[in-house]
């Protein structure tokens, strides 16, 4: 019974979030609340001008659906604003959505991109939280960032500081979030504790990578060997983590040499599944946690008996997207949670992922190079 009004719950908010990209990809058609004329001048009946959008109409490989088009915005009602995008990540995420195979899919044609942040320009008569320059950031997926500029309503974003670089910005509101989640709410970490983590050199792994030192935490981070290594190895210790080491070394009995060094860990954070999420397994203290928040290898996880039977490790799973449904009611916990990240940002101690900035017009390369292995950087479309 629990169960079923779980999963209808859950089934109710997809829906939900399916209503939001309709509403936010359509060209003309959204209910206005009418403005009276006023002294702010800021409310038109007609159409807001037009913008230029990464849409894909079916389903299949990014670069062979996603056209760019362009679109008409509709009006600015009284409680809508109008934005320009300044930057938006490829997430995998995204691609997953292009290619039909993600837990939550809009209706198509859709515009592309879950991330990103944009600069009101025009507000409605009603709208009292944002004003025209304000950096503001999608509060939920589903707007559709790979466009050039759009007319939505005031409750679907939160404003941002615009005193950090706008190549943070565009990627706080997911792996940052995520990174900063999972540190936080799986395990009670002190300074000196030890997390493990896989895909190490992804845009969440970096962003644990910085938290986790921030906190001073020890840090374990596993990547896919390349000839570029030793590369690698020094940026992501310029980053501030502790032990940088192959899949390969992860399976090696000399694994237990490095702890004695520091604690076996606590948390182990799984971005790939697979055999690299057994081996992360292994190495886990007794009564950790293991937080699966993403499956690179697309393969299963399979759990060694002996971690559960002599270990009592606990497997547990994360989504952001869920996080957020959860604290809907609680603007506040997004708030002081983006309010943490942005000071450590201006600290100096959480920077944006290494990133490839790419024009619009260049999307098609953009999407493949989010596709290929060991690249290490995060492609960024600058609108
Ligand atoms: N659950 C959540 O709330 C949440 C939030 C954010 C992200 N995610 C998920 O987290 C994952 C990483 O996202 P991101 O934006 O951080 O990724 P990203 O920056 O695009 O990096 C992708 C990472 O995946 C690794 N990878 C790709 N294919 C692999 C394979 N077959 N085996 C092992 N590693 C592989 C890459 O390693 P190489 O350099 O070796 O290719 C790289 O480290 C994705 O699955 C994403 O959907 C989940």
């Amino acid at each position: 019974m629990k169960s079923s009004l779980l999963l209808s719950v859950f089934l109710r908010r997809c829906a939900e979030s399916r209503t939001i990209v309709r509403n936010f990809s359509s060209v003309v058609l959204k209910r206005q609340v009418p403005c009276l004329p006023g002294p702010r001048g800021m409310h038109s009946r007609f159409s807001s001008g037009g913008c230029s959008a990464l849409m894909f109409r079916r389903h299949g490989v990014p670069s062979q659906v996603v056209e760019l088009e362009s679109l008409e915005l509709p009006s600015v009602g009284a409680n809508d604003v109008r934005v320009k995008m300044l930057a938006a990540p490829i997430n995998p995420a995204d691609i997953n959505i292009v290619q039909g195979t993600y837990a939550i899919l809009p209706e198509l044609p859709a515009v592309g991109g879950n991330e990103g942040v944009a600069q009101v320009v025009e507000v409605g008569c009603q709208v009292t939280s944002l004003k025209p320059g304000d950096w503001v950031i999608p509060r939920d997926p589903g707007l559709g960032m790979w466009r050039t500029a759009a007319v939505v309503t005031e409750k679907s974003l939160i404003p941002l500081p615009s005193d950090i670089p706008l190549l943070s910005a565009a990627t706080l509101s997911v792996n940052p979030c995520t990174a900063l989640r999972m540190l936080s709410d799986f395990q009670e970490l002190k300074a000196g504790d030890t997390v493990i983590q896989n895909a190490a050199n992804s845009g969440v792994g970096q962003a644990v990578i910085q938290i986790a030192a921030s906190r001073g935490l020890t840090t374990i981070n596993v990547v896919r060997d390349r000839p570029q290594f030793n590369q690698l190895n020094d940026r992501l210790k310029a980053m501030g983590a502790s032990h940088v080491i192959t899949e390969e070394a992860l399976r090696q009995p000399q694994m237990q040499e490095l702890f004695k060094t520091c604690p076996k860990p606590k948390l182990a954070l799984n971005g790939v599944g697979g055999q690299s999420a057994t081996e992360l397994l292994r190495q886990i203290q007794h009564g950790g946690t293991m937080v699966t928040y993403g499956g690179m290898s697309k393969r299963p996880v399979t759990i060694p008996v002996g971690t559960l039977i002599f270990h009592d490790v606990k497997v547990r799973g994360f989504w952001v997207t869920q996080w957020k449904a959860n604290h809907a009611h609680d603007e506040k916990a997004f708030i002081d949670m983006l309010d943490e990240l942005c000071t450590l940002i201006r600290q100096g101690k959480l920077t944006a992922p290494v990133c490839n900035q790419v024009e619009l017009g260049d999307y098609r390369r953009a999407l493949e190079a989010a596709m290929e292995p060991y690249t290490s950087a995060k492609q960024i479309l600058v609108l």
